[in-house]
């Protein structure tokens, strides 16, 4: 199975034509490539120049371009749980109210965004592909998409631990336990599909050997806060940032009055970029005069500013999550940057631990030999929470 590299950032700062860009570099490279748009606003096919659907079309050699249509992945193959499941979901909302630990997750994201992310698992399951760029919607979406499985699995599970007893006797239980109506079996057994494409695609996710995401920006307050914000929550999500990409900066040609003043506020920013950014390749793209259009435009940005011969691979594993043995028991760290620290509250459930940070929050299913453990304390230490486990004492 391939590479996968997932671009994010806020609305309109390049994040499709730095997308695309790989992309190509990638196709000229000889990769067998596919570039993917998640967004619904798909604007993949202007930038090609080509019609697109929702099968791959070559736009290149070796370069195909998808735009996916959530809503017909769902209908193509789950149609018969579509009812079913929203019924469910909607209920699920009156569960999470029954269950203690659930409580603060009242708002259930977008079935349909899941259904994109499948389709990009089954893409790179047929192993047709050396790489996947996958170009995303502005943030606020990326996010809720990229925690999504993680979030719907924790559900599936609490709901239907199929593992263990099997979905259809656990049919009965729930009916009883939280009275929602459960599916038909023709749709059980949908969803049992389901759940075993949910785990691989967290499974691809999270793998920081092959998945990483790459933020793009450019040098503007609002802007520069917010990559801040996102990389943040990705890493209290612990998926593999990779690289950053600085997009719209001013050429150093350009010498007018009026553009003396950006360009010393571009410089600010771009400072505090690579301060935040420290230990992550940052790449610069220059503002062009014209719109990146075409295979011709693209190539421009592939040879002004990607020319890094290592660009493809993963640029930068950081394991963020680290269980580690002490003298009293354990302590785990987690890379948790421009948290606010006085945010912070853990909450330990039998199975989990809930690290909330903001109003952010996380679950870290615990390993089986930490339950006899309690937390003890936790301390920051520059970016790193690090959480310590004391042997439970008797009661
Ligand atoms: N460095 C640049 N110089 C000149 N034009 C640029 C540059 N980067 C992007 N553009 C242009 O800005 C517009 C927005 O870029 P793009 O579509 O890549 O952003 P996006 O982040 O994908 O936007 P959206 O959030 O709407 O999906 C496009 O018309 C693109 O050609
Ligand atoms: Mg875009």
């Amino acid at each position: 199975m391939g590479r996968i590299m997932i671009f994010t950032g806020k609305g309109g700062v390049g994040k499709t034509s730095v997308a695309a860009s790989h992309a190509l570099k990638a196709a000229k490279e000889g990769k067998k490539t596919l570039i993917v748009s998640t967004d619904m606003a798909h604007n993949l096919s202007d930038l090609f120049q080509k019609a697109l659907g929702k099968e791959p079309v070559e736009v290149y050699p070796k370069l195909e371009a998808l735009e996916i249509d959530p809503n017909y992945e769902m209908e193509r193959h789950y149609g018969t749980i579509k009812n079913a499941f929203q019924k469910m979901m909607f209920n699920m909302e009156n569960v999470a109210s029954q269950m203690e630990e659930m409580e603060d997750i009242t708002v259930i994201p977008g079935f349909e965004e899941l259904f994109s992310l499948i389709k990009i698992q089954e893409m790179n399951e047929t192993g047709a592909y050396d790489l996947i760029v996958v170009d995303c919607a502005p943030t606020g979406e990326t996010l809720s998409l990229l925690k999504f499985p993680e979030l719907f699995s924790w559900y599936m599970e609490k709901l239907f631990p199929i593992g263990k007893v099997g979905i259809k006797l656990f049919r009965p239980i729930s009916k009883k336990m939280f009275k929602i109506e459960m599916p038909d079996n023709k749709a059980m057994n949908d969803i049992e599909v389901l759940y075993i494409q949910l785990s691989k695609l967290q499974q691809m996710l999270r793998d920081r050997e092959s998945c990483s995401i790459r933020l793009v920006t450019i040098p503007e307050k609002m802007v520069v806060e917010e990559t801040k914000r996102n990389y943040m929550y990705l890493n209290l999500y612990n998926f593999n940032v990779d690289g950053v990409f600085i997009n719209r900066i001013i050429p150093e040609e350009v010498q007018e009055d009026f553009f003396k003043a950006w360009k010393a506020i571009q410089a600010h920013h771009i400072e505090e970029l690579e301060e935040i950014f420290q230990g992550i390749p940052i790449y610069k793209i220059r503002w062009y005069d014209k719109d990146i259009v075409g295979i011709e435009g693209l190539e421009k940005v592939v040879e002004e500013s990607l020319k890094d011969k290592d660009l493809l691979k993963v640029l930068e594993v950081k394991q963020n999550e680290i269980f580690e043995k002490t003298n009293e028991g354990y302590s785990l760290s987690l890379y948790i940057p421009f948290a606010k620290k006085e945010g912070l509250d853990l909450v330990e459930t039998t199975t989990d631990l809930v690290i909330k940070v903001g109003n952010f929050k996380r679950n870290i299913p615990l390993p089986l030999v930490l339950r006899k453990y309690q937390v003890g304390k936790a301390k920051w230490q520059e970016d790193q929470l690090i959480i310590f486990f004391e042997e439970r004492s008797e009661a």
